[in-house]
């Protein structure tokens, strides 16, 4: 999709970028343009970076540690367990 449409930057070449290094909004000036025309674009493009640079973090951090990126999904809460809440009377 269109992020920036005076430059014809789509979020798929913020995401690059993102990957490349970009941290901020004058980094994706600098490599692609975006808000150097009008300037409409400037949330929505600061927005899919930070968006970018989180799902970077997160998959390093996964990488590093990944007992510690378990899902929430596959936690025993004794609900879920079968179990009774306060163990078997
Ligand atoms: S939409 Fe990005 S500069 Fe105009």
């Amino acid at each position: 999709m269109y992020v920036c449409v005076c430059m014809a930057v789509t979020d798929r070449q913020i995401r690059e970028a993102a990957a490349a290094g970009a941290r901020n909004l004058k980094d994706l000036r600098r490599d692609l343009g975006v808000t150097s025309e009008c300037g409409s674009c400037a949330t929505y493009a600061r927005r899919c970076l930070a968006e970018a640079n989180e799902s970077q973090r997160q998959a390093a951090r996964a990488k590093r540690f990944p007992e510690i990126e378990t899902p929430i999904s596959d936690s025993r809460h004794p609900r879920e367990s079968g179990e009774p809440p306060f163990g078997r009377l």
